[in-house]
């Protein structure tokens, strides 16, 4: 198998965190006690008084690995994921997230990144969009600048909201177009296809942005979800697709997915929560095998036990017991599906 040193030293290029998920409870606390917020983990959760507290309530709700398999528990990992976002206020909280992110890529040779955000989870607070925007811009500036980390934003709306709430996201966002280039869809997928969502994403393809879609995050082995990742590529309806991991088990999708040329975003740590290591790299195998250009990536590491795209890269090794030849590929693969200017992707592997 491929050593840990070529692992950390390969240039990476990073497609799918959502920049709220990358959150740590150290920063969260330093921002809760500049803004003189209330710290709760969970809504409705008892008040946390020391980041020794929030470092304990976070440690026993989330379940270990293979653990996290009812609707309960994954439940309260969208409820500490949004409570998360109470922290956020002002530029400079936005500026000191995107930052804390861009730190840890530098430090694991990311060189070019493309962020997640959920606009919904802070204009719904009465975050203007200038505070998050212009202190995304501004941390997106420096991280290039002085970390040599390149970027770019990826829109998501939020799923379980309405097709209504995301048009208007949607048309609000469009000043800070130039930081943005492409839309994404995630959030709670229960009985929210994309298809809900057929009008702002074909809107925005007109407009010449890239669209992705989260499938089958969940890990339900139901024939609906197998459905929606059919539902995604057929026709070219996104670019990439988010996880989808369920396709490794329906050769007619593997088959979809190569002839439709889409990448796949894997992050195999969250999958943890719902699999065994055995499955898991399985099925990442599978579709590696099959030609499908997958790249590997690390969701939302402050959710994750601090697992970044470091760790993730060293996990799927690991259980698919990748050579130094699939690390390289794997890494080149993230670059050629990622949508950075071929001028950048030149300069990256
Ligand atoms: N799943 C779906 N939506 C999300 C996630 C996730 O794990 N993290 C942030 N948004
Ligand atoms: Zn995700």
């Amino acid at each position: 198998a491929a050593d840990d040193k070529l692992v950390l030293a390969i240039p990476k290029v990073e497609l799918h965190v959502h920049i709220e998920g990358t959150l740590t409870l150290d920063l969260r606390w330093k921002l809760t006690q500049r803004n003189g917020t209330t710290l709760r983990l969970v809504p409705n959760g008892p008040e946390l008084k020391s980041l020794d507290e929030l470092n304990a309530a976070m440690d026993s709700i989330m379940p270990e690995a293979g653990r996290m398999n009812n609707d309960e528990e994954r439940d309260v990992f969208f409820e500490s994921y949004f409570e998360g976002f109470q922290a956020l206020k002002m530029k400079g909280d936005y500026y000191d997230l995107a930052m804390n992110y861009f730190e840890h890529a530098a430090s694991m040779n990311v060189r070019y990144c493309e962020l997640f955000f959920d606009p919904q989870g802070h204009t719904s607070r009465g975050v203007p969009w200038s505070e998050m925007m212009d202190g995304f811009r501004e941390a997106q500036r420096d991280a290039d600048m002085i970390l040599n980390v390149k970027s770019a934003w990826i829109m998501c709306f939020l799923r379980d909201l309405s097709p209504e709430s995301a048009m208007e996201h949607y048309k609000a966002a469009l000043p800070y177009r130039d930081m943005i280039v492409g839309i994404g869809l995630d959030s709670c997928e229960d009985n929210r296809p994309p298809s809900l969502f057929e009008d702002v994403f074909a809107q925005a393809r007109r407009d010449g942005f890239k669209l992705t879609m989260h499938c089958d995050v969940d890990q339900k082995e139901t024939a609906g979800h197998i459905e929606q990742v059919a539902s995604v590529v057929a026709g070219k309806g996104a670019d990439r697709i988010d996880h989808g991991l369920n396709a490794a088990d329906e050769q007619t999708l593997i088959d979809l997915i190569l002839k439709r040329d889409v990448g796949m975003t894997l992050c195999p740590w969250s999958y943890l929560r719902h699999t065994t290591y055995a499955k898991l790299g399985l099925r990442i195998r599978t579709l590696y095998d099959a030609g499908i250009k997958l790249s590997i990536n690390s969701d939302d590491p402050a959710y994750m036990e601090d697992c970044w795209i470091l760790h993730n890269m060293l996990l799927a090794r690991h259980i698919c017991d990748f050579s130094d030849k699939d690390i390289v590929v794997l890494a080149r693969n993230a670059v050629e599906i990622s949508w950075a200017k071929q001028s950048v992707k030149e300069k990256i592997l």
